[in-house]
């Protein structure tokens, strides 16, 4: 199987000096094309910095990364790339129609095709009736669906969504996992960063559990569900490997 992500022992590092911090001290990485993978960790385990990698939006300092064979950084990549970051701090005096509009345009889409795509995406994230207000008036859980909205205007090929369920309600959470799983089925490939362990738990093909800036275990995720013999919940199994780390 194709891969669309290749990260080789890649270290990142903030600041210089005494102020230096190493956040990822040594990654590996192979996600292929066509599943959704879970990208697992603590609290500043390094999971928003590679991600910030893989867009180009950082670059890397040692090792090596590519997405779809390239450069993150390059427009041919980055047009098959969909991303929901961790903060959804989108321009505030916009509506969700305008902000679309603008990303749309970025992208390059046709108008006429474009206008149908946002239409269709604030029916589906479920703000169609808040279209026209401006986002500075939107609830937090309004904003993340705009954001999610707008990680799919593209029709992304790899869709990366940073932390993309807090703040979300339950329906807009089902929503999200049914469009995660259609993607899969037309073969496209979802990496994402979460803390609900439940909700990870119930679409992931395989995931990574990332500490203090090393992958601790990637795989599938049905056989660290079934790890010991008997089932376990992916949250048992990650505390499990979390505090084990940690002790030594
Ligand atoms: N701009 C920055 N300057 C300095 N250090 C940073 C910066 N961004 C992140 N870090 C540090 O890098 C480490 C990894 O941070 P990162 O944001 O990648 O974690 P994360 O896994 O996304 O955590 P969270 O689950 O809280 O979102 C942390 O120790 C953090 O303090
Ligand atoms: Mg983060």
């Amino acid at each position: 199987m194709e891969s669309v992500i290749e990260i080789r022992d890649l270290f990142h590092a903030y600041g210089a000096g005494k102020k230096k911090w190493e956040a990822l001290r040594g990654i590996t990485l192979t996600v292929k094309k066509g599943g959704i993978f879970g990208f697992l960790g603590p609290n500043g385990a390094g999971k928003t910095t590679t991600i910030k990698l893989l867009l180009g939006i950082l670059t890397p300092q040692i090792g090596t990364l590519s997405v779809f064979g390239g450069i993150p950084a390059i427009p041919r990549t980055r047009m098959k790339i969909g991303y929901m970051p961790e903060i959804a701090d989108y321009y505030r005096y916009l509506t969700p129609g305008e902000l679309l509009y603008m990303y749309g345009d970025i992208f390059g889409i046709d108008r006429k095709i474009l206008t149908g795509r946002i239409n269709e995406l604030l029916e589906m994230v479920g703000i169609s009736e808040s279209a026209g207000r401006q986002m500075r008036t939107f609830s937090r859980g309004m904003k993340q669906k705009v954001s999610f909205a707008q990680a799919l205007i593209n029709d992304p090929d790899l869709l990366i969504l940073d932390e993309p369920t807090g703040g979300l309600d339950p329906i807009a959470r089902k929503k999200m996992r049914e469009v995660m799983i259609s993607l899969r089925d037309k073969n496209k490939t979802v990496f994402f960063s979460s803390h609900e362990l439940s909700e990870v738990e119930l679409v992931s093909d395989r995931v990574a559990i990332l500490n203090k800036g090393r992958v601790l275990k990637e795989g599938l995720l049905s056989g660290f569900l079934s790890a010991k013999g008997e089932k376990q919940t992916l949250e048992g199994y990650f505390l499990e490997i979390i505090e084990g780390s940690e002790k030594g």
